[in-house]
């Protein structure tokens, strides 16, 4: 059986569309008049980013931050790195975090924790889908996409071991 047999559709492209411009309508709401910055999680939220992006049509600034959580495979190393860090100052700025998915909650956790030392005006968390079952700690998420069920999803930006970032639609693997 080749890999892409072991794939099943969970969210197909036309219903991840249809999530954005919702969470483009509640972000353009609350963030217009405020020159927010948008800090994205690499490499998962490429996709993510650049298709929200596209339905913000306000000013704002786009940064990506790297950290390392995942070493390789599915599951969590528990310990996060700043692999690379912001390139503009944030105090006093409105942040909005944007991640693709919440698993143990480890990584966003961090990096919020992180984004509060350097003060800014106020910060909050957008993410495309939430795993709530696999939660290890606390998160809270302002802007959200997708509830999804305990499975490893690929696609969209989402990668196993680097693999599947480039489908257009939501899957799963089969176990
Ligand atoms: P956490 O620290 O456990 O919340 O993991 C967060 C990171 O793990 C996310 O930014 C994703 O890149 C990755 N991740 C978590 N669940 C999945 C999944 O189901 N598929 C692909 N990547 C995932
Ligand atoms: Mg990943």
């Amino acid at each position: 059986m080749d890999s892409e047999s072991r794939l099943r559709t969970l969210f197909p492209r036309a219903e991840i569309g249809a999530a954005i411009s919702r969470l483009a309508e509640e972000i353009t709401r609350d963030y217009q008049d405020k020159r927010p910055v948008l800090i994205g999680i690499l490499k998962g939220v490429f996709v993510f980013m650049a298709d929200l992006v596209r339905q913000l049509d306000f000013p704002l600034e786009v940064e990506f931050v790297r950290l390392s959580s995942y070493g390789s495979g599915r599951e969590t190393s528990g310990t996060v790195d700043v692999v690379q860090g912001l390139s503009c100052p944030i105090k006093a700025r409105h942040v909005l975090v944007v991640e693709d998915i919440v698993d143990t909650g480890i990584t966003v956790a961090f990096l919020m924790d992180y984004l509060e030392k350097q003060e800014p005006a106020s910060r909050r968390l957008c993410a495309l889908a939430d795993k709530p079952s696999r939660r290890r700690v606390p998160v809270n998420i302002d802007y959200l996409g997708f509830t999804v069920p305990n499975k490893f999803l690929v696609g969209y930006g989402l990668d196993c071991d680097e693999q599947y970032r480039n489908l257009p639609d939501i899957s799963f693997l089969e176990d």
